[in-house]
């Protein structure tokens, strides 16, 4: 069994006081440079590595932040971790992730989970929620600290990092509008959702600013999975007169729509064009290139992370909910052409 390195021998063998290694345990700004060197060269040769379960009991912290999110086989949501990541273990912080699937009731378990390991603080991608979001409510309440990313809860103030989803929509809108076309498919995703919400308002605004007809067939509602965005993009084509072109509001649904456009003999864009919300990393590889409405998915996390850990630290003295706004960008590549 090998010996426990204790603190005390890591200070002997660093020449500096049990106090200056603890001060470099917790990242203090206090130590300088030359003395913090020389604990972590000590540490290194004594194989040292703090118990974060008995700092844990001490400083009442776990430096572990929570992640909930959709689903990470999505790319957008890697993208997000990514940059929550980065942030967390720039601070001395580690992530644990969890996935809801859009479902409300796994979201309240990973929440529980995640209280019950007392993590310091949880990012939060709300699942589809019709209530009120009691549990979320409840986790502030009882001094959770919450950052919801991405999509907001209603009726409940909390600090958020998000997009500005209405204007990216338009944005797209306007882009097809400029491309001749007028009947415009819109792939929606759940109207609980408040991203889905928002782009198929940003859709509406645009239709009714042309004061085109607002025409039911060309509204679907799918879940932001692949499989759904196959079935109504393939419902919508088989129309007796298809639209000439299809918004996706996420990036998987339009994945689904290139499956139908595909599997129908079309060609996007000659036949229809596509364009999605949501860009990934493989957008400007497949084939056609993907005309998107990109979200900055890593500052979100990022900026999530640091406001979170700001709220943590005490550093974040606004006392109402900060709330982030970033903005979207429309990339036009190649499955967006002019109506025939
Ligand atoms: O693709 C997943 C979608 O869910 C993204 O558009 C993101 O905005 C989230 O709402």
């Amino acid at each position: 069994m090998l010996a426990v390195v204790t603190i005390r021998e890591v200070a002997q063998r660093a020449r500096v006081s049990v106090g200056t290694v603890s001060n470099v345990l917790s990242e203090s700004e206090k130590v300088r440079p030359e003395l913090r060197k020389r604990v972590e060269e000590a540490m290194l040769a004594l194989d040292y590595s703090p118990n974060q379960i008995a700092r844990s009991l001490k400083t009442r912290t776990t430096k572990t932040l929570g992640t909930i999110v959709s689903d990470i086989t999505n790319p957008f949501f890697p993208q997000l971790i990514r940059g929550a990541e980065d942030a967390a273990l720039d601070r001395g912080y580690l992530l644990i992730t969890l996935n809801t699937d859009d479902h409300v009731d796994r979201e309240r378990r990973a929440l529980a989970l995640l209280r019950a390991r007392k993590v310091d603080g949880v990012l939060l991608v709300m699942a589809p929620d019709d209530g009120e979001a009691t549990h979320i409510a409840a986790a502030l309440s009882n001094g959770t600290a919450v950052v919801c990313l991405d999509r907001m809860p209603r009726g409940i103030q909390v600090d958020s990092v998000t997009v500005d989803n209405r204007k990216g929509a338009r944005m797209c809108m306007h882009h097809l509008a400029s491309r001749g076309h007028r009947r415009i498919g819109m792939l929606s995703g759940s109207p609980a959702l408040h991203t889905a919400k928002e782009r198929l308002e940003g859709y509406l605004d645009v239709i009714r600013e042309h004061g085109w007809p607002e025409i039911p067939s060309l509204i679907r509602h799918g879940d932001f999975r692949l499989d759904s965005g196959y079935r109504i993009a393939k419902e919508m084509l088989l129309e007796a007169e298809p639209p000439t072109a299809i918004f996706a509001s996420n990036a998987m649904m339009g994945f689904g729509a290139l499956k139908a456009i595909h599997e129908l003999g079309l060609h996007c864009p000659e036949d229809v064009s596509l364009a999605v919300f949501d860009d990934f990393p493989f957008g400007d590889v497949i084939q056609p290139r993907l005309t998107v409405v990109a979200q900055p998915a890593y500052e979100m996390g990022r900026r999530g992370a640091e406001l979170l850990i700001g709220r943590i630290e005490g550093r974040e003295k606004t006392t109402g909910p900060v709330q982030i706004e970033l903005s979207p960008e429309l990339i036009v590549r190649g499955s967006t052409a002019v109506r025939r």
